[in-house]
């Protein structure tokens, strides 16, 4: 964990605030990877998850950028109204479930808030003199973050920014294929995602080519209720029994253990746990088709079991 302090604040699209962070120490934070997030912590129980942007800083500070979600959890109202500059925060060090990999050309996508990783992608390869192009779809103008700066940018000539409130929607024909060669890299809304992968599976592109960070779900997953089944500890031996009403999350939390969680929707990862034994019945949107087939990790917050029982290393 970091100790961080807020060093600048300020709104920079409608709803959208941005937050500078430096070590609460002075010294340098770690560098990061572009596609990296970190996990901020709120207060005890409530950790959420934030791309970071200034990947080319190499630690003298982090950016992000946080969406004021009225109708989310209330994570983000407390960001946008409680922290002030001065405040310390708690941080985990950068992850990158999101990385860039070597290629030809890349393609960028972002939806809405999703540019925030995708434009630390776009300064990275900029520096770097890799061939890329960059799209960019907001509601409109004013709810577009950091448009200013990529207009404004040495990348400008390769971005294309779209507003729906213009009706400059983005043409699936902007993804015909390009050589095999190509990456394309999307963060956005889960219909947005979806509505990418689709269009660019339709118009050529091999799957393993399109990579993507979801935010959040459209819909929450079946809130992980279903069936009963049994979790066995394995460190104490302890039988916890989970019901057809609550999360094996809530399960293992009402038994006194205490699992870093943040999405609760199976999108981020904060909370996947190490099975033994059993097949879960995975629910996530987190774990890959190949983890999934290992059967080696499962998402307490939404999935749960096809066995009886699951044996968890814990
Ligand atoms: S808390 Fe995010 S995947 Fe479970």
């Amino acid at each position: 964990m970091i100790e961080v302090t807020l060093i600048k604040k300020q709104m920079i699209a409608e709803n959208i605030v941005s937050l500078v962070l430096a070590s609460a120490d002075g010294t340098r934070l770690p560098a990061f990877d572009p596609g990296s997030h970190i996990d901020l912590h709120i207060d005890n129980n409530t950790i959420r998850q934030y791309s970071l942007i200034n990947s080319l800083d190499k630690g003298k500070t982090y950016e992000i950028a946080i969406l004021r979600e009225a109708g989310g959890r209330g994570g983000s109202i407390k960001l946008h109204d409680s922290l002030t500059p001065g405040s310390t925060v708690t941080i985990s060090e950068p992850r990158n479930h999101f990385p860039l990999q070597e290629c030809e050309h890349t393609v960028l996508i972002a939806g809405g808030i999703g540019i925030t990783p995708i434009l630390s992608m776009a300064q990275y390869l900029h520096s770097q003199g890799k061939s890329f192009e960059l799209h960019y779809c907001a509601r409109s103008d004013r709810s577009a973050a950091f448009l200013a700066e990529i207009q404004a940018s040495p990348f400008a000539e390769h971005s294309r920014i779209y507003f729906d409130q213009q009706k400059q929607a983005f043409a699936p024909q902007t993804l015909a294929h390009r050589s095999d060669d190509s990456r394309l890299f999307v963060c956005g809304p889960e219909g947005f995602i979806q509505f990418i992968s689709n269009t660019a599976l339709a118009a050529g592109w091999a799957e393993e080519r399109i990579h993507y960070e979801l935010f959040k779900r459209s819909a929450p997953p079946a809130s992980g209720l279903g069936q009963p089944f049994s979790m066995v500890i394995n460190s104490s031996g302890d039988v916890i029994n989970v019901a057809a009403d609550e999360t094996a999350l809530d399960a293992l939390v009402r038994s006194g253990y205490e699992i870093p969680c943040s999405c609760e929707q199976g999108v981020c990862g904060t909370c996947v746990l190490e099975i033994l034994e059993g097949t879960p019945d995975h629910q996530d949107m987190f774990l890959t088709d190949k983890e999934r087939q290992q059967n080696q990790h499962f998402t307490p917050c939404c999935s749960r079991a096809l066995t009886p029982t699951l044996t968890l290393k814990l």
